[in-house]
């Protein structure tokens, strides 16, 4: 990969395009509002490309089906951790980065935050070896924006639950939930310009407006920076 800075820091606001990602448990609203968000920007003439963690190129969407796989329970936190990571590294070098070269507003469901969330806090692998190793995997690349979406641990489960499709990790118990929750508040905290934490509780159209208020406002600043490709109007 060529784009790693110098001493391996993020590398962000990226030169061409716009990363932003989602982020918060299991049900609290983020693939339901990533399309809203993609159909919306795509009507606008923005050049969009959507995507997802673990995944988003053939050989990540391979590690993906053997991280989400219902017989793996038993895999140690370490082997869980290296493959996100391996995920993500195809992941931004196959995908994320052309996109951004192209100009592109990249949407992504899930990325580091979710490692450090997860693995950091959820798995206790640690804050400061997960930064690292989150660096080296992405080569750097942060996103411009993230937006977590809060919602209480009850309610992301029942939203799952109703919706009846539940993976490995979904599985899991609920202090698990509220420890990855709490992480990714800490997140949020630490690095307030880029993290932004929505209320993902209220009816989904009201999500969504509260997600087009902050995403116009980013947009708008970065606009210089974006392809309008008139032909994916909606
Ligand atoms: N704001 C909301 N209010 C009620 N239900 C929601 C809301 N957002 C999403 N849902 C529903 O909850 C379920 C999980 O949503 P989803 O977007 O898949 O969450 P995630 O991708 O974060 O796990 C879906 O069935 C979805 O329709
Ligand atoms: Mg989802």
């Amino acid at each position: 990969m060529t784009n790693e800075g110098n001493d391996g820091m993020p590398r962000g606001p990226q030169k061409q395009g716009f990363l932003l990602s989602f982020e918060g448990i299991e049900g609290c609203g983020k693939s339901t509002q990533l399309r809203r968000l993609a159909k919306q920007l795509r009507s606008r003439g923005y050049l969009v490309v959507e995507t997802r963690e673990p995944g988003g190129s053939q050989i990540s969407e391979q590690i993906r089906k053997v991280l989400l796989d219902l017989g793996n329970s038993g895999m140690d936190i370490h082997c869980e951790l290296l493959l996100y990571l391996a995920s993500r590294a195809q992941h931004v070098a196959e995908t994320i980065l052309p996109a951004l070269d192209k100009g592109a507003i990249v949407l992504c469901d899930r990325f580091s935050d979710a490692t450090m969330a997860y693995q950091g806090y959820g798995r206790g692998v640690g804050a400061s070896p997960v930064a690292r190793l989150n660096r080296f995997a992405s080569a750097g690349t942060m996103p411009d924006l993230t937006i977590v979406l809060d919602v209480p641990v009850a309610i992301g489960l029942a939203r799952k639950r109703r919706a009846g499709h539940l993976d490995r990790l979904d599985m899991e118990r609920e202090a698990f939930h509220q420890t990855v929750r709490n992480g990714y508040l800490r997140i949020a905290k630490r690095d307030s310009r880029r993290v932004r934490v929505l209320d993902g509780t209220p009816p989904i159209e009201e999500v969504s407006a509260a997600i087009n208020r902050l995403v116009d406002v980013r947009v708008s600043a970065r606009k210089a920076k974006l392809t309008k490709v008139e032909s994916h109007a909606v």
